[in-house]
């Protein structure tokens, strides 16, 4: 791939709460420094990153479809299990997508072990906590390298 790749980075809803939500599964660490994360990571590997937060589903589509980044990193939080729509804007788009999130859903409720993101992304990474971004991200590269 030509130029300097670009990556949409997208939390979903109740993201921006991290730090204080339920530190016992999401960890301590607030947004901010998992975007600051993020970003030293970007620069390290030359790449460009946009980080988006937003609890609007509807939200999320349009950054989805309006994007012109040529990967996305998504933790698409409670969206994950419900969310048609957001899936279907990914297969619109078709944008090579890294479903990430901090637990490990599939050792939580039982309501959360289904995803309707994963079948439509590379792959998923999921409790590693704010590793998870960034084995997102370098997944995301490793994928965009060899294309
Ligand atoms: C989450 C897991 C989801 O089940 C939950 O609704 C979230 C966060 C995670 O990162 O572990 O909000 O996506």
């Amino acid at each position: 791939m030509e130029g300097m790749m670009k990556i949409l980075v997208i939390h979903g809803p109740n993201l921006v709460l991290l730090g204080t939500r339920e530190p016992e599964v999401y960890g301590t660490t607030t947004l901010s420094e998992i975007n600051k994360k993020i970003q030293d990571l970007a620069k390290e590997e030359g790449v460009e990153v946009k980080i988006v937060q937003t609890n609007h589903e509807g939200k999320i589509v349009e950054e989805i479809s309006n994007s012109k980044e040529d990967v996305l990193v998504i933790n698409p939080a409670a969206y994950t299990h419900t969310s048609v729509a957001i899936r279907d804007a990914i297969v619109a788009r078709k944008i090579p997508t890294v479903e990430v999130h901090l637990s490990n859903i599939y050792a939580r409720e039982e309501f959360r072990h289904k995803s309707l993101i994963a079948p439509v992304a590379i792959g998923q990474i999921s409790g590693f906590g704010v590793d998870s971004y960034l084995l997102g991200l370098k997944a995301a590269l490793s994928y965009l390298k060899k294309k």
